[in-house]
């Protein structure tokens, strides 16, 4: 693969880190309020999922609807996703991969999920047939996700079509209102897809970030 290495060991644990069990779960990165987390995890109660997000105000709102509502089968994280799927998850632990809408990053492309070294990461953290999806309303941001999985991940994906009744995420309903195309990315991961990271176990808050006194001799 022509992407670098993403450097797995070298990331710290997020704050107040807690390991999770392996067995079966869907993950939600950037969940925003909880939206589609919370609808998710009552329209399937026999699957777990967990939602992380990064921006403390939204995932205290996503944790309060969460308390009003009390689906058992889901867990609201605060936490930037990248460490926290290196110390929580297992190698082909997760069901689904759910990036609804991210941030476009339109001055750093590089931050961009399927340009980062760490979604070959991700790809080792999903099972066999497990699959990513990745929603947007910016065109050039899905045919740049199309390219990359073709010509760099090698991943199989199906292109649908937001319905324009849709009503997941706040984003999806703010984008739709506009009369925007909202598109989506179904990713999935054939048998026998290798990562270098097959073998990689989760760092379970190994490498926590100690913050040393300043002017201690
Ligand atoms: C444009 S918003 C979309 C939120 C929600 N998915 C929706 O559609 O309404 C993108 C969200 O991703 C979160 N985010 C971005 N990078 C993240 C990261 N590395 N880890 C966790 N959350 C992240 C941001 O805080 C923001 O809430």
């Amino acid at each position: 693969m022509p992407i670098r290495q993403f450097q797995a060991q070298r990331m710290h644990a997020p704050r107040d880190f807690q390991s999770i069990e392996n067995s079966p779960i869907c993950v939600e990165i950037g969940a925003g309020k909880g939206k589609h987390a919370l609808l998710f995890s009552e329209q399937n109660p026999q699957l777990k999922l967990v939602a992380v997000e990064r921006t403390r105000e939204k995932f205290l709102a996503m944790q309060k609807q969460h308390q009003l509502e009390g689906q058992d089968n889901l867990t609201p994280i605060h936490a930037d996703a990248l460490p926290w799927v290196v110390h929580a998850l297992y190698p082909q632990q997760v069901q689904h991969f759910f990036i609804l809408y991210p941030n476009p990053e339109p001055h750093n492309p590089a931050q961009r999920w399927l340009n980062m070294p760490f979604f070959e990461f991700l790809i080792s953290r999903l099972q066999t047939h497990g699959t990513i999806t990745l929603a947007s309303n910016i065109p050039e941001y899905i045919v740049e996700a199309e390219q990359q999985l073709q010509k760099v991940w090698n991943l199989p994906y199906e292109k649908q079509v937001i319905a324009s009744d849709s009503a997941r995420t706040h984003f999806e309903i703010k984008y739709l209102e506009r009369g925007e195309l909202c598109q989506q990315l179904v990713i999935s991961k054939p048998e026998n897809y290798a990562t270098r990271f097959d073998g990689f176990q989760p760092l379970q808050g190994q490498n926590t970030q100690v913050i040393e006194p300043k002017n201690v001799k």
